[in-house]
């Protein structure tokens, strides 16, 4: 393995003479320039892995060149050297962004030590960097859709991700949650912080305290280290809370504190904790529901519900069908090795016809099955599994459906109405898509319209 790039800046010749030699001796390559405009040269040109730089220099300081490093290349670690070891330069060196400061006479087992853990912390760096970047391409390249509802969802996102608003999404299970959620961190200016998500649900009541805002040593028993909460851990990030409708409701006071004042203390502690997080909830129940069955604070209701994202099942966005196949084909396809390429016509039909009560991810599942069963470069519907087959189910409403009060209306008319502004509304007032939506032609959307007065709001 090719060792590290150093570049050596000092005026002193017996001192880069000096450095040059052991450096090389244990086995990196070594630049060498004897002031900072050299030093620039190389930088720019070579792309050192560490500086090693006096801090005073015939030209511009060690502590500018360690400036203009971070601003163009970050992952580039300087060490300063100085004899004129005083206070104020290390705290200036350091603030900005030395990786550590040595004093002169050079002790080599020191420096030695100090630039193996400056080659440690960039292959750590390297390595995170790598996990955010596929985090990033995961979870945030693959929604996948072009119906409306879709577009709707993608232009949301868009729009969320600009601002630092709560945001709640709901939809039934398996609609992709928590990939729109991770689409909005990732798209936003909080990308290179943490994205953490908790599933409220799968955590026991008597945790999901501490495992939110963490716990002071010996808060309770068992609790023999002090440890950080969820929301510390996502300071400056994101904090995804799913299920959000299962938290118990004396968490729920809590949880309310920390939407309004982004803030809290951790279980048996007294200090209270700032932090600065983007929440994001989602949950697959009827909140307002919940709400009328005192299940659910209504206020906290609202302070989550700032900005609302409905992603609609799967068995209402059809024409998503196809391209959703076919997009778990390319991706199993590179996973499973496999030579499908493509559904026949009547395995599709099967697929279009079914109701997806487990939405995209049942989807995935059963292309993923399907491809193992397959022979050749085509899925028959044979090859799909047993459950489609059953003739499919008319919803009547068992899913989650946002504003339920909306379907207490009684009348033909009424229900009417409200079907053509809700989705006028949806497609922002465009008339053709709302037309295409409604299966209804263009006079006799303008008709209704007139007839039921409805207007832009
Ligand atoms: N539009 C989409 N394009 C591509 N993949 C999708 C899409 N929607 C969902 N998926 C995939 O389906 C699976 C389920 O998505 P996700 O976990 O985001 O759903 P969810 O709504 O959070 O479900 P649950 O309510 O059960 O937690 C994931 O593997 C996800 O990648
Ligand atoms: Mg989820």
């Amino acid at each position: 393995m090719s060792k590290a790039n150093i570049l050596i800046v000092d005026d002193e010749p017996n001192i880069l003479g000096f450095l040059k030699i052991n450096l090389e001796l244990s086995g990196y390559s070594v630049f060498t320039a004897s002031c900072g405009k050299d030093a620039m040269e190389i930088i720019t040109k070579e792309y050192p892995a560490i500086i090693l730089s006096d801090i005073r220099l015939p030209d511009i300081n060690g502590i500018e060149i360690l400036k203009s490093v971070k601003e163009c290349c970050k992952d580039i670690h300087v060490i300063l050297m100085t004899a004129y070891q005083d206070m104020e330069t290390t705290i200036k060196a350091m603030q900005a962004g030395a990786f550590d400061y040595l004093a002169k006479p050079i002790n080599m087992d020191e420096l030695d030590v100090i630039i193996k853990r400056a080659i440690a912390d960039r292959q750590i760096n390297e390595r995170l960097e790598y996990l955010c970047l596929e985090q990033f391409t995961k979870y945030n390249t693959n929604i996948i859709g072009k119906s409306c509802c879709i577009e709707d969802v993608f232009k949301k996102i868009g729009i969320a991700s600009g601002t630092n608003t709560t945001v709640l999404i709901q939809g039934e299970t398996g609609t992709g949650k928590e990939l729109a959620a991770r689409a909005i961190h990732y798209h936003s200016s909080r990308k290179d912080k943490p994205f953490v998500a908790v599933n409220c649900s799968a955590i026991v009541e008597t945790l999901l305290e501490s495992e939110l805002f963490g716990h002071e040593k010996g808060a309770f028993t068992g609790a023999s280290y002090l440890k950080k909460g969820r929301f510390e851990i996502a300071d400056g990030g994101t904090i995804f809370l799913d299920e959000v409708g299962d938290i118990p409701l004396g968490m729920q006071s809590k949880l309310l504190r920390i939407i309004q004042e982004r803030k809290f203390e951790r279980v048996g502690g007294e200090k209270t904790i700032n932090i600065d997080v983007r929440i994001i909830a989602a949950t697959n129940r009827n909140l307002k529901n919940l709400i009328q069955q005192n299940l659910f604070r209504e206020d906290l209701y609202y302070r989550l519900n700032v900005f609302a994202i409905y992603i609609m099942p799967l068995r209402e966005k059809k024409e998503d069908i196809p391209i959703l196949a076919e997009y778990f084909i390319g991706k199993m396809g590179r996973e499973l090795h496999s030579s499908v390429k493509k559904i026949a016509p009547d395995a599709m039909d099967t697929l279009l016809n079914y109701e997806w009560k487990g939405n995209v991810r049942e989807l995935e599942n059963v292309i993923t099955r399907a491809m193992l069963h397959a022979r050749g470069s085509v899925i028959l519907k044979e090859h799909l599994s047993g459950d489609l087959y059953k003739s499919p189910v008319v919803h009547a409403g068992s899913g989650f459906k946002p504003e339920p009060e909306d379907y207490n209306i009684q009348s033909l008319e009424e229900i009417e109405k409200m079907a053509i502004a809700k989705t006028l509304e949806a497609f922002n007032w465009h008339k053709g898509k709302t037309c295409e939506a409604l299966g209804l032609n263009r006079p006799r959307l303008e008709r209704k319209i007139r007839k039921y007065k409805i207007e832009k709001a």
